[in-house]
C-alpha cells in the first residue's frame, strides 16, 4: 500500500525518514567505525586518507578535506550528480510514497504530456510509412541510399518522409488528437490564412526519443539543394527540452553501461551510421551545443565517466571539442580532477579515481564520423576509439602540428604560450614536468626556460587568486567572527538543551549575526521555529530548504557539528557559554569598527576638524568598552 503524503515537502520528509546515512554512504564508500562516527575515503575529491566522517546520530556526513557536507539525501543527489527532483521522484517510487491526486504535477499536464508523446509516436510511424509509399518520397529514398542508409536502418531509427504538401500529417492525426495537442507537440503551425498546416514539409524525418523511448521531437533534413535551413528541429515543449535530451541515447544506453563509456558526436547521421555499424554507444546533441544537463545525464550511464568526443575534423570541430570538454570538466569538477595522464598500461582498474576521462576520437579520413565509418567500417572506427588520446594529448598534438611553420623565436614563443595554457591545468608536478620535457624536445627549445615560463604563469594565476581572496576578506567578516557567529547559531541545535527556541532567541542580541549566509540560516530557523519544536525535525527541514544550495548545506552541517560542544551542560553552564560567545563576538565587531575609524582618521589627516571629530568618537568608543 502506498503511503500518501500531503505535500511535496512531506514526500521529502518521508523519504528522509527512510534513509539511513550509514547505509546510504556505504553504498559508495567503505566505512570504518571509530568512536561514535564512521570514516572513509571522500568520494567527492581525490582522497588519499579517510577524510570523510559520517555521524549516524546526527544523520550527516562531512569531509574535512574538501568541505563536502550534508545529510543522506544531499549525499545521494551529489554522488549521482543529478537534479534533486529526479532523485526524489525515484526514491518516492522506491519507498512507495505518493502525492494525493490534487497535488500531482497537475494531472492535466500529465495527460497532455501523454497525448503529446502519443501524437509524436503516431507521427513518426506515419512519416515512416510515407517514406515507403508517398508519391514524392522517391528522391528521399535515393538520397538515403546514397548515404548507405539501408531499409534496416530506416526501420531501426523509424526514419521518415514529410511530403511536400501542406497537411499530410494534420489530416491523419486530427482524427485522433486535438489541434491544441498537435500544436503543443510542435507538429503543426497556424498558417497565414488561419488554418493549420504541417510544420515539417519536404524533409527527411529523424524522430528523437527520450531516454525512456518515448517520441518527443523531430529533426528534419532537406533533400533539395537550396532549401534552408539544412535541419529544421522541433522547438522545446512540455515533453522536449533539447538541453536535456541526447539523440540516440535510448538505443545506446545499454552499450554505454556495458562499455562504461560514451561517444559524443555532432550530427544525427553520425550517430545513425555509428550505431548501425556496431558502434552502439554513440549519441549526439540535437542542434545545440553540449550542456551541463547532457553531461549529468551521461554520467548516470557511464560509471567512470569516460567520454569520447568525436566531432568533425575541421576547425569548427576542434572548437566544438574544446567547448564541449570545458563544459564536461566544469560540470564534473565537484567530483575531482579530469584524467591527465595515461596510465592504463600500468593498471587497468582505475575506476572512479578521476572526475572523468575525456578522449578525442579524430580519425584522419573523412570529414566526420559518418563518412569515416561508411568508408572504413565500424571496426576500424573502434580501433580509433581504443587508441583515442586523452584530451590533453590531443590538444598538445594539435598545437605542435604548427611547429614546422614556427621558426622564428617569436613564433616559437607563441606556440609555447599556447602550450602553457594547457599545461597549467596539470595538477601533478611530475606529470607536468614530463610534458614539458616532451614538448621542449619536440620544439627544440630549452626545457628550463619553458619551466620558468610555466611557473611565471602559475605565479600570475596564484596572484590573481590571492587578490580575489583578500578582497573577500575585506568585505566579509574575519574567519574568527564567522566562526563565533556559527557557534552562536549552533546553540539552536544543542540536543539536550533545556531552553526553548524563544528562550535562546532572547539571549541573542539584535544584529549579532552579520554574515550574509548566516543571516539566511538564522532567518530560516526563525521561520521554521513556529511550527517545529524538536532539533531533529529542525535539522531535517533546514536541509530540505537548502537542498539546492551546496554552500548553505555545508554551512548548516558545520553549525550542527559545532553544537556538540553544548551537549551535556547544565542550563546555567549553557547560558553562560552562550553569553561568553556573545561577549567575544561583540568585542570583535567593536574592534572592527575602531579599525575603520582609525582608517578614516588616517585618510582625513589633513582635514583637522574632521580628524578631531573622529578621534573623539574613537575615544568614546574605547571608554565605553573599558568602562572608565
Ligand atoms: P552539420 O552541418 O555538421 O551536419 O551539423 P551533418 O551532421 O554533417 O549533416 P549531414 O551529415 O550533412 O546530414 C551537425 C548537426 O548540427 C545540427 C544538427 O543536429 C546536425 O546533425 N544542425 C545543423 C541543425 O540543427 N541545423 C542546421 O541547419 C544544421
Ligand atoms: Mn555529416
Amino acid at each position: 500500500m502506498a503511503i500518501i503524503a500531503n505535500s511535496y515537502d512531506e514526500v521529502i520528509s518521508l523519504i528522509k525518514d527512510r534513509l539511513d546515512i550509514v547505509d546510504v554512504v556505504s553504498q559508495y564508500v567503505v566505512l570504518k567505525k571509530s568512536g561514535a562516527n564512521y570514516w572513509g575515503l571522500c568520494p567527492f575529491h581525490n582522497d588519499k586518507k579517510p577524510s570523510m566522517s559520517v555521524s549516524p546520530s546526527r544523520g550527516i556526513y562531512k569531509c574535512f578535506s574538501c568541505g563536502a557536507a550534508g545529510d543522506a539525501l544531499n549525499f545521494l543527489i551529489k554522488i549521482q550528480n543529478r537534479e534533486f527532483k529526479d532523485v526524489i521522484q525515484e526514491l518516492a517510487e522506491k519507498f512507495d510514497i505518493e502525492l494525493p491526486k490534487k497535488y500531482h504535477a497537475s494531472s492535466e499536464t500529465k495527460n497532455h504530456k501523454k497525448e503529446m508523446t502519443d501524437a509524436c509516436k503516431k507521427a513518426a510511424k506515419f512519416y515512416n510509412m510515407l517514406l515507403k509509399s508517398s508519391e514524392d518520397s522517391n528522391k528521399a529514398m535515393i538520397y538515403l541510399k546514397s548515404r548507405d542508409i539501408t531499409d534496416e536502418i530506416i526501420n531501426n531509427f523509424t526514419l521518415g518522409w514529410a511530403p511536400n504538401k501542406y497537411d499530410s500529417l494534420y489530416k491523419e492525426l486530427k482524427k485522433e488528437f486535438s489541434d491544441d495537442i498537435l500544436e503543443k507537440a510542435g507538429l503543426i503551425l497556424k498558417s497565414n490564412s488561419g488554418g493549420w498546416i504541417d510544420r515539417f514539409r519536404n524533409r527527411i524525418i529523424i524522430p528523437i526519443q527520450n531516454e525512456n523511448g518515448e517520441y518527443v521531437a523531430f529533426g528534419a533534413r532537406v533533400v533539395d539543394e537550396g532549401q534552408n535551413p539544412k535541419y529544421l528541429n522541433s522547438s522545446d515543449s512540455l515533453i522536449y527540452n533539447k538541453s536535456k535530451i541526447l539523440f540516440g541515447l535510448y538505443s545506446a544506453q545499454d552499450a554505454i553501461k556495458n562499455e562504461d563509456g560514451v561517444i559524443i558526436m555532432e550530427g544525427y547521421f553520425d550517430v545513425i551510421s555509428a550505431q548501425a555499424h556496431g558502434v552502439k554507444n554513440a549519441v549526439a546533441s540535437c542542434g545545440t551545443a553540449l550542456t551541463p544537463e547532457h553531461v549529468k545525464l551521461l554520467s548516470r550511464y557511464t560509471k567512470s565517466r569516460r567520454i569520447f568526443l568525436s566531432f568533425d575534423t575541421d576547425n569548427a570541430g576542434i572548437n566544438a571539442t574544446k567547448k564541449g570538454s570545458s563544459v564536461i570538466k566544469e560540470t564534473l569538477s565537484v567530483l575531482g580532477n579530469v584524467k591527465q595522464f595515461d596510465e592504463s598500461h600500468i593498471s587497468s582498474s582505475v575506476d572512479n579515481k578521476y572526475a572523468c576521462e575525456i578522449r578525442v576520437v579524430s580519425p584522419p579520413q573523412g570529414k566526420d564520423p559518418d563518412e569515416f565509418i561508411r568508408s572504413m567500417g565500424g571496426d576500424e572506427f573502434k580501433k580509433y576509439i581504443e587508441n583515442a588520446p586523452l584530451l590533453i594529448d590531443f590538444l598538445l598534438n594539435n598545437i605542435l602540428q604548427g611547429k614546422n611553420s614556427a621558426k622564428s623565436p617569436q613564433e616559437k614563443a607563441e606556440l609555447v604560450e599556447k602550450i602553457i595554457e594547457i599545461l597549467k591545468d596539470v595538477n601533478n608536478k611530475i606529470i607536468q614536468t614530463e610534458y614539458v620535457k616532451m614538448v621542449s624536445g619536440v620544439l627544440d627549445i630549452d626545457e628550463n626556460a619553458m619551466l620558468k615560463e610555466l611557473s611565471k604563469f602559475e605565479e600570475r594565476e596564484e596572484y590573481v587568486y590571492r587578490a580575489k581572496n583578500t578582497e573577500k576578506h575585506v568585505t566579509n567578516s574575519s574567519q574568527f567572527e564567522i566562526k563565533a557567529q556559527k557557534n552562536l547559531l549552533s546553540v539552536f541545535f544543542a540536543n539536550d538543551s533545556s531552553l526553548t527556541y524563544s528562550q535562546i532567541n532572547e539571549l541573542l542580541p539584535d544584529n549579532i549575526i552579520q554574515d550574509e549566509s548566516l543571516i539566511i540560516v538564522k532567518n530560516t530557523i526563525d521561520k521554521m521555529a513556529c511550527t517545529i519544536n524538536n532539533v531533529k525535525e529542525l535539522i531535517k527541514n533546514l536541509y530540505t530548504e537548502f537542498i539546492e544550495d551546496d554552500n548553505l548545506t555545508q554551512i548548516l552541517t558545520e553549525i550542527i557539528e559545532l553544537s556538540e560542544a553544548f551537549n551535556g551542560l547544565t542550563s546555567d553552564e549553557f547560558e553562560n557559554a552562550v553569553r561568553e560567545n556573545i561577549v567575544r563576538l561583540k568585542r570583535c565587531y567593536q574592534e572592527k569598527e575602531n579599525n575603520t575609524l582609525r582608517q578614516k582618521y588616517k585618510e582625513v589627516n589633513d582635514d583637522e576638524i574632521e580628524a578631531l571629530k573622529i578621534q573623539m568618537q574613537l575615544r568614546d568608543k574605547i571608554k565605553l568598552r573599558t568602562g572608565d
